[in-house]
């Protein structure tokens, strides 16, 4: 745990919700560095993190689930103030002595409450008035702990927030961490800055500032080696770590012959003329597609690609000379340790990174973005001087195209899907949509169908098109583009990439489908 430098910190207690991850972001947007710890964490390890304030987040559980998450009373009676959201609500009236029981109703979506108070939590709010705010419960607090007054109610919900008279204990019944309550954003602010006392000290400056200072000592005379892919994260992991270090930092870019049309020399070129950065490249294309050949099944295609990476990395590597550390753009999504409670889970994709290289290469880890979130590493990227389309582009996977080919993947179907992506980027782009979706792609299908070209009958190969909106990958659902954009798209794909005569449009959401096809 970490982070004392800013000054005060928030600890998120985790109750395994599908928000909880949200609260954080809130909590961080308003200057306040945070942490998401598992419920279960031990007090001597809270107590080492000091926090200045604790949130007990919301969870699927009822209070009277067997099995169902709970903590030992003096892990959250540290003196410091407690906000318990949804089920950490619930949790905090069931251990302070009050009464918390199955609603009638289920009490999902929209409701209106009427506000009791106006200081402290509601401070800004006008006492009796109606606001709108998010819930999504099914048990419900039917007696306050004593000691502690309603704050907030409504139809359904008697104590839709509450608190105890010395002010050290709140409770919210709905989440106020979404959109769909307008004014959660507040009362979060309200908790940080007039509850605990925050002091908005976490920015992107102070985190570069600080992690270079950091990086220069920890590396000391070393040498690290960092692999790059082109994509944000990992851009600038090695533009931070080059500004601490210097010449000390080698960067590694294999060419594994599966990205986009001139992605590899664009990226060359802007280590080279915008940073000044040695970036060594190693074209091993004809290596990967020699591998690839004949590969269709989609766990082979990445296992084989993520072993080959280790391989021509490892032999660029050694080649450099003697390196002591490895940088990785690890995010803080990739560091939470997630509450489960159905056990773990089955394996979806073999996910290609630089996966078993620091065990290979006897090298230790330097990830200085694991305490950020995706939007956080794009504010560093921006700080850093990064150019705009590099720090928002979207996200690209490690196996590149190889899993947007079904079926072999062979030189001419990667030139035909190249053709295609193309032209769907560029109309994505020419619409205002690039960054307004999470990712938008074409994938090649292995199947050809019937078409008329002019008098002549075509059999030829089908494009899918993928775009989907998403918050952090692990939904998804397809986004509503405009018929207008899609007919150019199709259009143009069918009558500029030679071997297509059939474009689709994929409408499925993550679950049941994943956003890669493979
Ligand atoms: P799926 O297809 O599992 O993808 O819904 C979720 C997100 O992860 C990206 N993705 C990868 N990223 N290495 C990566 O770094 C990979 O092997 C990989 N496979 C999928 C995908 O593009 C989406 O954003």
């Amino acid at each position: 745990m970490s982070g004392d430098i800013y000054g005060n910190k928030i600890l998120i207690l985790d109750f395994g919700s599908q928000y909880t991850q949200l609260i954080a972001r809130r909590v961080r947007e308003s200057h306040v560095y945070c942490e998401i710890h598992p419920f279960n964490t031990s007090p001597e390890k809270i107590r080492d993190f000091s926090p200045t304030g604790i949130i007990l987040s919301g969870g699927p559980a009822s209070i009277y689930d067997t099995g169902a998450p709970i903590i030992d009373k003096g892990t959250i009676d540290l003196g410091v103030p407690v906000l318990g959201i949804c089920y950490g609500m619930q949790y905090l009236a069931h251990i302070m002595g009050g009464l918390v029981s199955r609603a009638d109703d289920r009490e999902y979506g929209s409701a209106p409450i009427a506000v009791q108070d106006d200081k402290d939590l509601f401070h800004g709010f006008v006492k009796g008035q109606e606001e709108i705010v998010w819930m999504s419960h099914g048990d419900r607090i039917e007696a306050l702990p004593s000691g502690f007054t309603v704050l907030a109610s409504s139809r359904n919900s008697p104590v839709a927030a509450m608190s105890d008279l010395s002010g050290r204990f709140f409770g919210v019944q709905f989440h106020p961490e979404v959109v769909h309550t307008p004014k959660g954003a507040r009362i979060l602010r309200n908790f940080l800055f007039r509850i605990c006392g925050c002091e908005p000290l976490w920015t992107m400056s102070s985190f570069v500032e600080r992690t270079i200072r950091d990086l220069k000592e920890k590396v000391g005379n070393e040498r690290v080696i960092c692999g790059i892919s082109g994509g944000v994260d990992s851009s600038v992991t090695a533009v931070l770590l080059h500004k601490a270090i210097g010449e000390k930092l080698s960067c590694i870019f294999v060419d594994n012959g599966l990205l986009r049309r001139g992605e590899s020399q664009e990226v060359m070129e802007l280590f080279r003329d915008s940073y000044r950065m040695k970036v060594h490249l190693v074209d091993s294309s004809e290596h990967f597609l020699s591998r690839l050949k004949g590969v269709t099944d989609p766990e082979q295609k990445r296992k084989i690609i993520g072993r080959e990476f280790i391989t021509v990395f490892e032999a660029k590597a050694r080649e450099l000379g003697r390196a002591r550390y490895l940088a990785q753009g690890t995010l803080y999504p990739d560091v939470i340790e997630s509450v489960s409670f159905k056990g773990p889970s089955a394996t979806i994709k073999s996910h290609h990174n630089v996966g078993g290289l620091p065990e290979v290469m006897n090298l230790s880890l330097i990830e200085p973005l694991r305490e950020l979130f995706k939007d956080e590493a794009r504010l560093v990227g921006l700080e850093l001087g990064l150019p705009k389309e590099l720090v928002m582009r979207q996200p690209f996977p490690g196996p590149g195209l190889a899993v947007r080919i079904l079926g072999e993947v062979t030189p001419d179907r990667l030139e035909i899907l190249r053709s295609a992506d193309l032209i769907l980027l560029d109309e994505i782009r020419r619409a205002d949509l690039y960054e307004k979706v999470w990712q938008s792609f074409a994938v090649l299908l292995p199947v050809k169908t019937v078409g008329v070209m002019g008098d002549e009958r075509t059999y030829e190969h089908v494009i899918a098109l993928r775009i989907v909106d998403s918050q952090d990958a692990m939904t998804a659902d397809w986004t509503r583009v405009p018929h207008e954009i899609l007919a150019r798209i199709s259009n143009r794909i069918i009558n500029n990439v030679r071997g297509v005569n059939r474009v689709v449009l994929d409408i499925s959401s993550k679950p049941p489908s994943t956003i890669e096809w493979e």
